[in-house]
């Protein structure tokens, strides 16, 4: 074989390999709904919930132009920590975990109002290779058939302005059966985290007044009542 033939062969299969190396796409692919959502049979809501102490937050006039309907919302006051928990329910057969925009700005306040945290260290931190931001994300997870929640605990930084921040959650996945499937599938929930002050101690001070007195007026209804 002459060299210049060995070099054409090794270079196709060096080739070969590195598009094999790309075509492995995974949790490091960056933001997961390029590939794993957009249409129909892709798109699969309900796969995976936000869980834990949530309320409704709507957020008219968002400064991102954001929806204004509501979303769900963890709170944490600077300095404290706050779990967000993600159920997945229905991850056949292949799936894993992204948590997106922790670098966006404030939505309610200020746009330049940024969170500062430690991240739970049990989610990798990577970098989109299209946009070079950053998300977390978990490693590949086989489905087992039973819904399992996954924490992301994390503490914001005594400093982080009050604001709310928009983030966004994906269970991302390959089915859809539950031994096999071709199709990526993905389900993007979007959330706020409500970084909000430490309560006054006079308002506390005022809501457990509020409670005496509505004791005392339920005393004398059941006594007048007798
Ligand atoms: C550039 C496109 C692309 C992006 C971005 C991407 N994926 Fe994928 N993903 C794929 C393709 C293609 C497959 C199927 C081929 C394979 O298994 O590598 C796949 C498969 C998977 C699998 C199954 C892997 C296996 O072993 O069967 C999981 C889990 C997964 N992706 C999760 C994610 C998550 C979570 C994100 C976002 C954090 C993400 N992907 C981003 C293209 C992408």
């Amino acid at each position: 074989m002459s060299i210049r033939l060995s070099v054409v062969i090794l270079g196709a299969a060096v080739l070969l390999i590195g598009m094999a190396g790309s075509a492995q796409a995974t949790p490091d692919s960056g933001a997961c709904g390029a590939c794993h959502g957009g249409t129909a049979n892709k798109n699969r809501p309900g796969a995976m919930d936000l869980t834990g102490s949530i309320s409704p937050l709507a957020v008219p006039g968002r400064l991102d132009g954001g929806t204004a309907s509501p979303l769900p919302m963890y709170s944490v006051q600077p300095g404290g920590t706050v779990t967000f928990s993600f159920n997945v329910k229905d991850g056949r057969n292949k799936y894993s975990l992204g948590l997106f925009d922790l670098e966006a700005g404030g939505v309610k306040n200020n746009a330049s109002n940024l969170l500062s945290f430690t991240a739970d260290p049990d989610w990798i931190l990577r970098t989109d290779p299209d946009t070079t931001l950053p998300y977390y994300s978990l490693d590949i997870k086989t489905w087992g058939g039973t819904a399992t929640a996954y924490d992301f605990t994390m503490t914001v930084g005594a400093g982080t302005p009050l604001d709310v921040y928009a983030l966004q959650a994906v269970a991302a996945g390959r089915g859809p059966g539950t031994t096999s499937g071709t199709v990526q599938w993905g389900d993007f929930e979007p959330f706020y985290l409500n970084v909000s002050p430490v309560p006054e101690p006079s308002a506390l001070v005022g809501l457990v007044g509020l409670g005496a007195a509505g004791l005392v007026w339920w005393r004398r209804r059941r006594r007048q009542n007798r």
